[in-house]
């Protein structure tokens, strides 16, 4: 069973982005995955710092679900045109995985969500959670989420209320489950065992 973990970046508990981010993983969940949300609560981390290398309980948790994860799924409100510093900082944690068999997100499918209140950020924010994927040398699906203002609505249930919005999502958690089929059958074949770079920003 592919084994998928959402991040949600919005701060705050009962936020849209946590809602959309509770949806796409019973959408998961009904599609035979398992799926493992982190709210902003889970996720609110110290600021990470390479030279403080010891991680508390639920830090090691959330490092431990990145590591053994099939894919991943990056929910994040626009915050002034980019993803939260809350899922950013959470991101940059995932450097403890530089040296696992699998570094960082190596392989392993991220879909992106974006949501804003206005037109335009969620498009940008979309983009950055794509770049930040790739960094971490995860596999932005070709299918990325931007919703903006009444795209983000929910229903009366607190489930994304537009079709084109959950149609476009379960495309994204589509292709997330796919590659993750995929991935699960590469583990541990080519590239298992091939140190991370020493430098990371050569990813
Ligand atoms: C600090 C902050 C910065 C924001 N910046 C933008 C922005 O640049 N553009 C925009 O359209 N919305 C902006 N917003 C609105 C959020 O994108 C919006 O509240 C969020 O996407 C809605 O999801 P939520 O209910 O999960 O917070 C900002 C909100 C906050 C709190």
């Amino acid at each position: 069973m592919s084994r998928v973990v959402l991040l949600s970046g919005a701060p705050c508990a009962g936020s849209r982005v946590e809602r959309i981010a509770a949806w796409c993983a019973r959408q998961c969940l009904r599609s035979g995955a398992e799926a493992e949300v982190f709210t902003g609560d889970d996720l609110d981390f110290p600021s990470f710092r390479p030279d403080r290398p010891d991680r508390d309980v639920r830090q090691r948790r959330y490092l431990s679900a990145m590591a053994d994860c099939d894919g991943v799924v990056l929910l994040s409100p626009a915050y002034h045109g980019t993803l939260s510093g809350l899922l950013k900082n959470a991101l940059d944690y995932v450097n403890d995985l530089a040296g696992d068999h699998r570094p960082y997100l190596d392989g392993r499918a991220v879909g992106c969500v974006a949501v804003s209140a206005g037109g335009q950020a969620a498009t940008t924010t979309l983009a950055t959670l794509r770049v930040v994927a790739h960094a971490l040398r995860g596999w932005p699906t070709p299918m990325g989420v931007a919703l903006a203002g009444p795209r983000a609505a929910l229903d009366a249930d607190g489930d994304p209320a537009d079709p084109v919005s959950r149609d476009r999502l379960r495309l994204m958690l589509d292709q997330v489950l796919d590659l993750a089929e995929f991935s699960r059958g590469r583990r541990g074949s080519r590239t298992a065992g091939i140190p991370a770079p020493a430098d990371p920003a050569g990813v």
